[in-house]
Order: C-alpha cells, then sequence, then structure tokens
C-alpha cells in the first residue's frame, strides 16, 4: 500500500461550499484494484463522517487473500484465477494456500493433510447436544449452535493473541465442519452418526459421512467426490462478503473464534446471501417447466412484487460470476456421469439464463447468474437434500473466515468495529410524565 509517487503525496481535496473550508486526504493505491482515499482521519479535522449504507463504496480493511473484477469477471485467491484453482487443484490446496498465502509443496502438503485429517472427530459428548434439536430443525441452526459449542469444548484454543490456538483453531473449524455438518443431516433423518475416516480424501469423507450408514459398505463415487471437492473450491473465499464482514467485526472485539465462526454462519444463512443456493432450488421447483419462466421474469421486474430471481445479481460482479460459469460446466459433467440426460431443473436454469441475458431489464441492470445459480443442481445431484445446500457454503467457506479472521487479527492497523450513524431521529425535548400523555 502506497501513498506517494516520487516522493510526493497523492492526495484528494474535500471543500465544504458551505465555509469554503477544505481539506486533504491521502490516496491508498493497493497492487491492483481501485484506489482507496484514507478518511481514517475524516471525523477528527473536520466533523463529517462518511455515509454508506451497505458499504457499497467502502473498503473495510487492507487483504492479501482474495481479489475481485467485478466489472471483468475476475476473482484471484492469492494471485491465482479461480478458474486454474478449481481445475487444476484440491480444496485442501486451495485452504493451505488461502492461510499461508503460497500454494504448498509436496511435504507441506501432506503434512496439511495429516493435521486437518486428524482434526476432523468430534468431542463425543457434542452428540447430546444434536439430541437437544427437533429432528426437522433447518441444518443451519444446528450449525449456529454446534459451532459456537466448540467454545465449551476446545479451551487450548481460545487465546486469540497466541498463534498456535489461532492454527488449532482454524485446523479444528476446517477439519470439523465436513463432520458436523453431515451429522446434522443424520440427525434430520433418524440415521446413525458416521464417524470421519483418516484413510480418505476430504470431500471423500463427507461423502461418506452423509451417505454411509453401518449396515453395508458405501462405494465413493470419484466423479461425485471430484465434483464435491470443486465446489469447496469455489465457495471458499469471497472477499469482503456479508459473512466475512460479519466474522471480522466480531473477531474485531476479541471474541473467541468459534463464536465468530458461528456469527459468519448466521449472516451466511440469509437468501441475499448463502441461502439463495437452496432458494434458487426452491425456485426454479417452483417454476417448474421453461413455460412458465415468463411469469415469475415479469414478476422481478415488477417493483411492487418482492420476488427476485435468486441466484442472479451481485454486489460486486456486474459481469459473468466466474464460479457460475465452472459450476454451470460442472452441472453438466456431473449429470452426464450419473447418466441423467432429462434434469428438467437444469432445462430451467438454462433457459431462464438465456431469457434474463437477453433481457433489457437485466442487462441494464448487469444481472448475470451467481454462484448460486446452478450449485443446487449439483447438489441435488449428488442427493444433498435442499435443506443442506447452505450448509455445505458454510462448510466450505470456513477456511475463507478463519483466513481472514487471521489476517485481522495480525493486522496492526485494525481495531475494534464500531460504525458512526446519520441520525435523523428526535432532537432533544422534555420528558413527558404519565399524567401528561392522554
Ligand atoms: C452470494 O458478496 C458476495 O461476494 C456474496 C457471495 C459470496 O461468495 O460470498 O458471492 C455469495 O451471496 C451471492 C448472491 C446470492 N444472492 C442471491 O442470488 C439473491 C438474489 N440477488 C439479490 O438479492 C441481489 O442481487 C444481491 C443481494 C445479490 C445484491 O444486491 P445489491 O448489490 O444490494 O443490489 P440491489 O439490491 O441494490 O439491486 C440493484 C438493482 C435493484 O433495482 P433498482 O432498485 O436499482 O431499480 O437490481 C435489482 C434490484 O431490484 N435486482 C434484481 C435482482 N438483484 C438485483 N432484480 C431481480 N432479481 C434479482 N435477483
Amino acid at each position: 500500500m502506497t501513498d506517494t509517487t516520487n516522493g510526493e503525496r497523492k492526495t484528494v481535496t474535500i471543500t465544504d461550499n458551505r465555509d469554503g473550508k477544505s481539506w486533504d486526504f491521502p490516496i491508498l493505491e493497493g497492487s491492483t484494484g481501485p484506489d482507496v482515499i484514507d478518511v481514517r482521519r475524516l471525523y477528527a479535522d473536520t466533523g463529517f463522517f462518511t455515509f454508506d449504507p451497505g458499504f457499497t463504496s467502502t473498503g473495510s480493511c487492507e487483504s492479501r487473500i482474495t481479489f475481485i473484477d467485478g466489472e471483468k469477471g475476475i476473482l484471484m485467491h492469492r494471485g491465482y484465477r479461480i478458474e486454474d484453482l478449481a481445475e487444476h487443484s484440491d480444496y485442501l490446496d486451495v485452504c493451505y494456500l488461502l492461510l499461508n498465502g503460497e500454494l504448498p509443496g509436496q511435504g507441506q502438503k501432506d503434512k496439511f493433510v495429516y493435521d486437518v485429517t486428524h482434526h476432523t472427530m468430534l468431542h463425543e459428548q457434542l452428540i447430546n447436544f444434536y439430541k437437544g434439536f427437533r429432528r426437522d430443525s433447518h441444518p443451519m441452526a444446528i450449525m449456529v449452535g454446534i459451532i459456537g459449542a466448540l467454545s465449551a469444548f476446545y479451551h487450548d484454543s481460545l487465546d486469540i493473541n497466541d498463534p498456535r490456538h489461532r492454527m488449532v483453531a482454524s485446523y479444528r473449524l476446517i477439519a470439523k465442519m465436513p463432520t458436523i455438518a453431515a451429522m446434522a443431516y443424520k440427525y434430520s433423518i433418524g440415521q446413525p452418526f458416521v464417524y470421519p475416516q483418516n484413510n480418505i480424501g476430504f470431500a471423500e469423507n463427507f461423502l461418506h459421512m452423509m451417505f454411509a450408514t453401518p449396515c453395508e459398505p458405501y462405494d465413493i463415487n470419484p466423479v461425485l467426490a471430484r465434483a464435491m471437492d470443486r465446489i469447496l473450491i469455489l465457495h471458499a473465499d469471497h472477499e469482503q462478503n456479508a459473512s466475512t464482514s460479519t466474522v471480522r467485526i466480531a473477531g474485531s472485539s476479541a471474541a473467541n473464534p468459534f463464536a465468530c465462526i458461528a456469527s459468519g454462519i448466521a449472516s451466511l444463512w440469509g437468501p441475499a446471501h448463502g441461502g439463495a443456493n437452496e432458494a434458487v432450488l426452491n425456485m426454479l421447483t417452483e417454476i417448474g417447466t421453461k413455460d412458465r419462466i415468463p411469469e415469475f421474469v415479469k414478476r422481478a421486474k415488477d417493483k411492487s412484487d418482492p420476488f427476485r430471481l435468486m441466484g442472479f445479481g451481485h454486489r460486486v460482479y456486474k459481469n459473468y460470476d466466474p464460479r457460475a460459469a465452472v459450476l454451470k460446466q460442472s452441472a453438466h459433467d456431473v449429470l452426464e456421469d450419473l447418466g441423467v440426460h432429462d434434469e428438467p431443473l437444469l432445462e430451467v436454469a438454462m433457459e431462464l439464463e438465456r431469457i434474463t441475458l437477453e433481457d433489457e431489464y437485466f442487462i441494464e441492470k448487469k444481472l448475470f447468474p451467481n454462484v448460486d445459480f446452478y450449485s443446487g443442481i449439483i447438489f441435488k445431484a449428488l442427493g444433498i437434500p435442499t435443506s443442506m445446500f447452505t450448509v455445505l457454503f458454510a462448510m466450505a467457506r470456513t477456511v475463507g473466515w478463519v483466513a481472514q479472521w487471521n489476517e485481522m487479527i495480525e493486522d496492526p492497523k485494525q481495531k475494534i468495529g464500531r460504525p458512526r450513524q446519520l441520525y435523523t431521529g428526535q432532537t432533544e425535548r422534555r420528558y413527558k410524565h404519565l399524567r401528561e400523555r392522554g
């Protein structure tokens, strides 16, 4: 980050045209992407706050983890394009990259895989926690509860100022999320929990815990395992999205890592965010057939109708979400490998995409399919129930949350997150006693 060129400071000048006062603020340049105006001294020097509901023009932090060019539809993790990572890496490769800044060599990878693998089991007493939930609880409710409760079990990884505690907590969270997620599914269908196996891969382990039973061997389909692993890569991190920002602001108060990740899961659950993948499948199911698409597109454009096309639009991407492109191809590949040639939901999804990309409303507002539009079709083909879709998003995004959380704690500029406001409420007035209130 630099704020000088040839020794000359780069600044912007803000002038209050009510009294002609003006102030200079530094321009900070990153390695790529938009420059920023450093307004850290704005209030102290001018008495002004900035006003930016939804943070549409606000950089909340400095980060080296993920870069998005929304205009061009580019996503990079530590400088590597998401398309290359999805094609050539596996999820634990990407986890190592996000946490450490470099892709692992063979020795580093072997140790990382060993360490994560040996954190996949849960404290046995947590099984009792599941029994407190109704069988028909939404699995995201279980995820928020169980992850938050981990801080009651793992006291040796709570000190956020101890790098070793932070590393152990990070490994535990990445490793245990699939176990916790699969247990939430098994609990919902009344089947016994399946323990993690240390001799199979990360995605394979998840599918095994989801679908194996004690009654017979479960053969893992390598095509499905690879599809699962690729989906995890595509959901791993995404700059300062709502749930990551939630984790960062929770972490800025020095809350323990498990509480911070539980807050991220809660934020991701919303249908405007990670909950959209479940909402997309429900929407495609409701549309049912291609001939009903125009009716739903009309509703999406009707300002008086709260309905939105789920899986479309994005705060940052004003182009095709690169993850959606990979997932679209993966959906075709998985269905082909499974011998499914007439998946009506994929037919409806592709026709819906075709129609919207030719529609003036969507073109003008730059609304393209996002990561959630095709993922549910793959999840369905993998046998994952719709209610578990956002759980899988949370499972994949955990590494992004912990990488961003670690970066925040290690950032010497970081302070507790405490935004201000534009107050438009009542100004001071005399207290009105009950007898005066009528
Ligand atoms: C994720 O931030 C991230 O990086 C998130 C994520 C990640 O990896 O972490 O990428 C994951 O959350 C993807 C987004 C999943 N959500 C959905 O698919 C839900 C449907 N999409 C939207 O609700 C919406 O597009 C958002 C929430 C994604 C983005 O909202 P913004 O940036 O606040 O944009 P907006 O709501 O102001 O919309 C701009 C305009 C509006 O019209 P006008 O008021 O300007 O007339 O576009 C319209 C909106 O009405 N619009 C839509 C629409 N999305 C936006 N109209 C119809 N259908 C839609 N889906």
